[in-house]
């Protein structure tokens, strides 16, 4: 087995607090020990950005590693203050994901396209996989190629769920795409857990939005955190300048939340590899 455990953080449903998720996360399990590797598979790039880096000076990034055979450890840049390596991406990404759609080659037939274009960062990570503990993918909010793919790769898919409404209605379109990836396509992954984000504990709408969303979560048989995120403002001032909110307000309630979660994750993680080694 390969040493990295690789989580892809995924979600259809847009500004539910994925990336900001994969960052915290992914810093906390550095502070926690773990070589983390954080891909940026968002053509957006708000993951490369809040990291600290400047999407717009980049040479090579994502789309490079996925359409051109650029090697991703070519690309892969230290967070500046945080504790874990980063794959960029910018909105290349997104040429490179359209150009992905009808790639062949002279010869190939149908099924040799769909293995190719959904095999992509398969490849891409093969070669950083023994050098990592963790591999933390944020995705975009879409259910396209680009996550298909992500979910070809990963181990475990964390999926984040904002306590309103309408996030509840998207759970069911991931848990569709993960059904159709293991029956269909014989992935791997299994689900790690529903994070609960953007939690206002002062309002019945959150509370009663938690509840409904861990009875789905029981009736489905799908793991969950008891542990939400609550929202603060504390977490958009960290993105600003580039740092975890571990870092920026290390006595949080965020902050905890977060840590809280990597360490459940850190557990898992040892679990899989005591178990597979
Ligand atoms: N706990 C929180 N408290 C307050 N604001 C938050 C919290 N988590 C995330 N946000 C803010 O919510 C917005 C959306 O967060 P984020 O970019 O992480 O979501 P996303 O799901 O990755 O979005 P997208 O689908 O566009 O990729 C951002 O402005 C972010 O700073
Ligand atoms: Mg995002």
């Amino acid at each position: 087995m390969s040493r990295s455990t690789i989580i892809s953080v995924i979600n259809a449903k847009g500004g539910i607090a994925k990336t900001t998720s994969t960052l915290n996360l992914a810093h906390a399990l550095g502070t926690l020990g773990m070589d983390v590797l954080v891909v940026d598979f968002d053509p957006q790039g708000g993951l490369t950005g809040s990291a600290g880096i400047n999407t717009g000076d980049l040479e090579l990034q994502m789309g490079d590693v996925i359409l051109s055979g650029t090697p991703i450890e070519h690309i892969i840049r230290n967070a500046p203050h945080c504790k874990f390596d980063v794959a960029p991406a910018n909105i290349n990404l997104s040429v490179a994901e359209v150009a992905l759609i009808d790639h062949a080659e002279p010869g190939w037939t149908i099924e040799d396209q769909r293995k190719y274009r959904e095999s992509r960062l398969v490849e891409a990570l093969a070669n950083v996989r023994n050098a990592y503990d963790v591999i933390l993918i944020d995705n975009q909010p879409s259910l396209g190629i680009l996550a298909v793919n992500s979910m070809s790769v990963a181990d475990y898919i964390l999926i984040p769920v904002a306590t309103e409404f309408m996030s509840l209605m998207g759970l069911n379109n991931v848990l569709k795409l993960i059904e159709i990836m293991t029956t269909n396509r014989n992935a791997q992954a299994k689900i790690l857990g529903v994070l609960p984000t953007l939690a206002d504990t002062r309002t019945n709408h959150t509370k009663d939005m938690l509840k409904e969303l861990y009875k789905i979560c029981r009736l489905r048989k799908i793991p969950f955190y008891k542990e939400f995120i609550p929202r603060s403002v504390r977490v958009q001032e960290a993105a600003i300048v580039g740092q975890s909110v571990l870092d920026y307000a290390p006595t949080s309630d965020v902050a905890r939340a977060y840590l809280n979660v990597a360490k459940l994750i850190h557990t898992e993680v040892m679990a899989r590899v005591a178990k597979t080694s």
